[in-house]
């Protein structure tokens, strides 16, 4: 495969908060938007966000993947300017999304992300669902989705037996193709996850697909930090599972401050090469390169 450049990022809880109605502030919303306003809106900047995506626009990449949290309480009013933010950074066949806990805050969620960012998350068959597939040459995005309805003070997610299912024949059949597979899931895999009302409940089961099928590349978000875990795959392999921070947090808080990756990928089925460059902002409000590192090759 000729040199493909994917570009990650992830959880930008857009801002600013819509205005809800009454009816939809009930329950766990209330909780969240009295949090949004309490300490997350001062964390997630829009103009932050604006600044890194302008850098991000500016480098060469083939394929920008996003891996959710779009939104914050799941409001009807917040997906229509996702929409606009996912249409600014490019066209549905060239952008991939996943959804995230607070993409599906409550239940019906789901309608509403569909409805709205349909053809950002749908493989090249056009099938609504998940997880789906889109092939760009030898590189293959599996889209799945760890978002689900939880109880209030819950950002828990699984992707769920039917996922699983069909998550594991899906790498099974790309391997035997000698695809270069990147999954994309909103929930860190780590076992066990540092913060229990956190975690992906399913993370042992996607474990032991990997370690049965394998993968190149999993990309997530959630815990809005750098992170590299390497975990097991088939004959010994090791399969690189990162995490992104946030791409709207300000510099100097307690979050890690706003980045996204880049993989630059190259080579083919059993010799593989990947690099993977982090870009994030600094102290005096420039992006700038944070780190290089080799992955694969
Ligand atoms: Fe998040």
């Amino acid at each position: 495969m000729a040199n493909f450049t994917l570009a990650h990022l992830s959880d930008p809880h857009l801002g600013p908060m819509p205005t809800p109605p009454l009816p939809e502030l009930i329950g766990k919303r209330a909780l969240g938007f009295f949090n949004w306003h309490r300490s997350r809106k001062a964390l997630h900047r829009p103009e932050v966000l604006a600044t890194l995506v302008a850098d991000l626009k500016a480098q060469t990449t083939d394929h920008i993947a996003v891996t959710g949290d779009l939104v914050n309480i799941a409001l009807a009013a917040e997906f229509g300017p996702a929409r606009a933010f996912l249409d600014r950074l490019g066209t549905p066949s060239d952008v991939t999304l996943v959804l995230g806990n607070h993409d599906i805050y409550v239940r019906g969620a789901e309608v509403l992300a569909a409805r709205h960012w349909g053809p950002f998350m749908r493989g090249d068959d056009s099938e609504p669902g998940f997880p789906f597939v889109r092939r760009r040459g030898n590189l293959a995005l599996i889209g799945t989705s760890t978002g689900a309805p939880t109880a209030p003070f819950m950002a828990t997610g699984w992707l769920g037996d039917a996922q699983r299912a069909k998550l594991a024949n899906v790498l099974a059949a790309l391997r035997q193709e000698g695809a270069f597979r990147v999954v994309l899931i909103h929930h860190p895999p780590t076992l066990p996850h540092k913060s229990p009302h956190k975690r992906l409940t399913d993370a042992a089961e996607f474990r032991d697909i990997i370690a049965r099928h394998g993968a190149e590349l999993i990309l997530r978000g959630h815990d809005h930090e750098h992170a590299l875990e390497w975990l097991a795959g088939p004959d010994g392999a090791r399969v690189p599972a990162i995490g992104v921070p946030s791409a709207s947090v300000t510099y100097g808080g307690r979050h890690a401050p706003a980045a996204y990756n880049l993989y630059r990928i190259d080579g083919a089925s059993g010799a593989w090469r990947c690099e993977m460059i982090s870009r994030g902002i600094d102290a005096a409000g420039n992006i700038v390169e944070q780190r290089r590192q080799t992955l694969l090759g």
